[in-house]
């Protein structure tokens, strides 16, 4: 299989690049994200920078410059709109909004690094923009698979599931409104079926843990492989950064050595 590449390597941020939160805020949010394994916060990010990523965001759905959203990778890659309808852009640092916003992660990466000994090495991101009635069903980011008996597909199995460790995702809409839905609901639980799957359908009827409206500025972060979500019907055009920061799955190709 191959992986996506990367749109971020594991290099410093620019001299002079400002984190993406203040040093309190990182702080809590990194707290609430080992303590429950998600972590919320409101007008975290700086008004300028969330105003012009909304803006480039906007103008590139206006632009055409948005793509289908598809589920899954290489084989298992498919569109389906009965789970996710989301038009999306990964970003490579090509605007000066971009490149500000990818070196506050760069400084989150080592942030929670430092707090965590989590093992990040890069990160990928992309706009996501949710036309009216747009919305993600419910899922993980990632797959934690059970306990595996050793062979051939085990090494490749493991690194590729393990890749996603921490979501965040970030917003970009002014004056939402609850009338205008779009929240992101998170459950701190989920539970597996006898073949090791996850089942988050047992969900259904569940309370979530946390309802988010998707509000300019505010920023979510949770562990990918523990924390399920969704994204409710929108009524307005919802815009938003989905980013993931992975651990080193494999190198041009080389896997991993095995633990
Ligand atoms: C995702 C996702 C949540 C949101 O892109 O994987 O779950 O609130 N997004 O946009
Ligand atoms: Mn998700």
């Amino acid at each position: 299989m191959t992986l996506a590449p990367l749109t971020v390597s594991d290099t410093a941020p620019a001299a002079g690049a400002a984190p993406l939160f203040g040093a309190n805020l990182s702080a809590s949010l990194i707290e609430d994200l080992a303590a429950r394994g998600w972590a919320h916060a409101r007008g975290a990010l700086e008004p300028d920078l969330a105003r012009a990523l909304r803006a480039e965001a906007l103008a590139m759905a206006a632009d055409g410059a948005l793509a289908e959203a598809r589920i899954g990778r290489g084989e298992a890659e498919r569109r389906d709109r009965a789970v996710r309808r989301t038009a999306i852009a990964w970003m490579d640092g090509r605007t000066p909004a971009q490149r500000a916003f990818l070196d506050g992660c760069e400084a989150m990466r080592t942030a929670i690094n430092r707090a965590l000994f989590a093992g990040l090495f890069e990160f990928e991101a992309h706009y996501a923009v949710y036309p009216p009635g747009g919305f993600y069903a419910r899922h993980l980011d990632a797959f934690a698979p059970p306990p595996v008996a050793a062979g051939p597909n085990a090494v490749m199995g493991r690194t590729a599931a393990r890749s996603r460790v921490v979501s965040m995702v970030v917003y970009l809409n002014e004056g939402w409104t609850p009338d205008d839905g779009g929240e992101l609901a998170v459950w701190e639980h989920f539970t597996r079926a006898p073949d090791g799957r996850a089942d988050l359908r047992a969900l259904d009827g569940v309370p979530p843990a946390g309802v988010i409206a998707p509000e300019m500025g505010s920023v979510v972060l949770m562990l990918s492989e523990a924390i399920p979500h969704e994204v409710r019907p929108a009524a307005a055009t919802r815009c938003a950064i989905a980013g993931w920061w992975r651990v080193n799955a494999s190198i041009g190709g080389v896997v991993d050595p095995a633990r």
